[in-house]
């Protein structure tokens, strides 16, 4: 990669400044293992200058709101210079911010918000692929074949009399061959070269040496600005298997996460990790805070995953299981328990995630069915899954480990479903012919106030690059604020709470308490305190029994339990039982309940203290 290509600073990077990490807020050095983590979709969060797309000073401007939220760190999706035909997934320079995002300074002012709020700042890396604009890649189609750059990637003679098949049956992620056969600067046709995913997205050879020093190279650049960490993208994808064999199978997407593939999880890429760990301990702030990875990593069981974060490798992985787990309470019982014994056992925190950029947003999936899958073009029963995902979170904020929340999952955005083709922009939708790729419906851009799209997501006047739902005036920032009843003050409340109890955050277990079928109770505790927290995942109102001395806590609806009277939230106020419970207003202590068996409702959260 040409340096000049890209960009630098026009003043001393935020790590080398007196609000570098660290010295504004001293915390622990593991602050991640407990951390709140906050998934910044830049494209779609806020828009500082009118043009419709999301952009860096709009996710500075908004920072004060997360601060206020409750979450510990933000992740931002890729916002370096890319031809977007992956949203930023296809990276033309590892170094450059796109101008659609603003520029390096841009990013800089960004961290040093961040960090002098006290929230951390993680980065997304693409390792596994670049853009077909990447320098390199460029370059290595320009020279042809036998140009050394070529080996940097995956370029291969096509099989077949005249080279005209592809070199193995591998298939896109996105649909169709993942090979594309490449035109020789003499206009003859010529080699073949592997993407996983998009065409646009060529994968790099991570035999080559020039791939790791340059990677090695990258991260420091954005370890010098200050940055906390990174997600690492496709995390499992870098190495291949040698000789790049036949699968031997068709629609080998319905393999991914279950079966052993050629392309991902080799045992090789570890080492990679290994190294980059050195990296990042290297980085440690002046009281020792951590900078981290978490890997995006798709494996066939939890345990393939963990191994991702033995000591000397990653700090977290996300935990897609827990993601694709259906609304059941044996289901997610299981996942709960496999997470935290897997983790447990490399010693690496458990993590939690409902939704993503990637798939179809909660509220909508636990509405449907669950054979859906979370590719969805169903609105479902709205209601339905909004409720439970009010009780999903409260379940999710109680487990011990570190939590991701998804922008927009705090105002209990539905997935859109509805899009009109025209305006799609996922590239799998159309390699897959519009049956597939729906990433859409989650991406569309952030109500913030106001009666009218864009909804404060930027100024006034042009459309946003998804359109927004007409309906989304009552879902917006402003709407909600203030109101007990609603989800980000439900949200924030809950946020609060965690802060708070000690029993919450960091550890390793939770201990089952008996309960009906279909309900869910479990006790955490820690010196001085105890906590329980009871999901009912049923659709019929359910009696409980709890330890004595429970309180109610915090509730995810407004009908959540009959015969408890509410404990916190509003200090001031004496809620009607039955009424909304923590919600709205400063949580305090406020012993009120005892000894009780109450009835849970449907799809209902409670969290209790002893
Ligand atoms: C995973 C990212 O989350 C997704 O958005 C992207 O399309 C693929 N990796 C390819 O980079």
């Amino acid at each position: 990669m040409k340096e000049a290509m890209s960009q630098h600073l026009t003043h001393a990077p935020s790590s080398a400044t007196a609000d570098a990490v660290g010295e504004v807020d001293a915390e622990r050095g593991d602050w991640w293992r407990d951390a709140v983590i906050y998934q910044v979709y830049p494209r779609s969060f806020a828009d500082g200058n009118g043009d419709g797309m999301g952009d860096l000073p709009g996710v500075t401007a908004r920072l004060p709101y997360l601060r206020d939220l409750g979450v510990d760190a933000v992740w931002l999706s890729p916002f370096y210079a890319s031809p977007q035909a992956d949203a930023g997934y296809d990276v033309a320079d590892y170094r450059a911010v796109d101008p659609m995002f603003g520029t390096l300074n841009d990013a800089d002012d960004l961290i040093r918000a961040a960090h002098a709020l006290g929230l951390k700042v993680i980065v997304d890396l693409v390792p596994n692929h670049c853009s077909d604009q990447h320098e390199w890649f460029k370059r290595a189609l320009h020279e042809g074949p036998g140009s050394p750059l070529r080996e940097r990637f995956h370029f291969r003679p096509g099989k077949g009399a005249a080279g005209e098949l592809p070199p193995n049956d591998w298939e896109s992620i996105f649909g169709g061959p993942a090979w594309t056969r490449t035109v020789n600067p003499d206009g003859t046709p010529g080699e073949w070269y592997l993407h996983l995913f998009a065409p646009e997205q060529p994968d790099f050879n991570w035999d080559h040496p020039a791939v790791h020093d340059e990677f090695r190279s990258v991260l420091r650049f954005w370890l010098d600005l200050g940055t906390d960490g990174f997600r690492i993208d496709v995390a499992h994808g870098l190495v291949k298997a040698a000789g790049l064999p036949d699968i031997g199978h068709a629609e080998q997407l319905s393999l991914l996460g279950t079966a052993a593939m050629p392309y991902f999880d080799q045992d090789g890429v570890h080492e990679i990790y290994r190294g980059w760990r050195r990296i990042l301990d290297e980085y440690a702030g002046p009281a020792g805070e951590e900078r981290i990875a978490v890997a995006e990593a798709w494996t066939p069981t939890i345990e393939r995953a963990a191994l991702y974060l033995r000591p000397d490798e990653l700090h977290q992985a996300f935990n897609f299981e827990y993601l694709s787990t259906s609304w059941d309470a044996a289901a997610l019982r299981k996942v709960i328990d496999t997470s935290l014994t897997a983790m447990g056992a490399v010693g690496a925190p458990a993590t939690w995630v409902l939704s993503n950029h990637d798939v179809t947003r909660h509220a909508t999936r636990f509405g449907n069915p669950p054979e859906l899958g979370t590719q969805q073009r169903e609105p479902g029963d709205r209601e339905l899954g909004l409720r439970r995902a009010r009780a999903a979170i409260l379940l999710m904020l109680a487990l011990p480990g570190s939590a991701y929340l998804y922008q927009g999952e705090e105002l209990g955005l539905p997935d859109v479903t509805d899009l009109p083709d025209e305006v799609r922009q996922d590239p799998s939708f159309f390699r897959a012919a519009g049956q597939d790729g729906f990433r859409d419906g989650c991406r569309v851009p952030i109500p913030w106030s106001g009666d009218e799209p864009p909804y404060g997501f930027g100024p006034a006047g042009g459309p946003s690059w998804l359109p927004q739902p007409k309906s989304w005036a009552a879902l917006s920032v402003a709407a909600q604020t203030g109101d007990p009843a609603s989800t980000l003050e439900l949200y924030r409340s809950a946020l609060a709470v965690r802060r708070q109890r000690q029993e919450l955050g960091a550890g390793t277990a939770v201990t089952w308490l008996d309960a009906p079928e279909g309900v869910l109770a479990f006790r955490r505790d820690a010196p001085g305190g105890g906590f329980v927290c009871t999901v009912n995942l049923t659709s019929e109102p359910v009696r409980v029994r709890l330890p004595a001395g429970s309180r109610a806590l915090l509730s995810s609806g407004a009908d959540y339990a009959e015969g408890v009277r509410p404990a916190v939230a509003d200090a001031t106020a004496d809620r009607p039982a039955g009424g909304p419970l923590g919600v709205g207003g400063p949580v305090t202590d406020n012993p009120v309940h005892d000894g009780i068996e109450p009835v849970i409702a449907a799809d209902t959260a409670i969290w209790w203290a002893i």
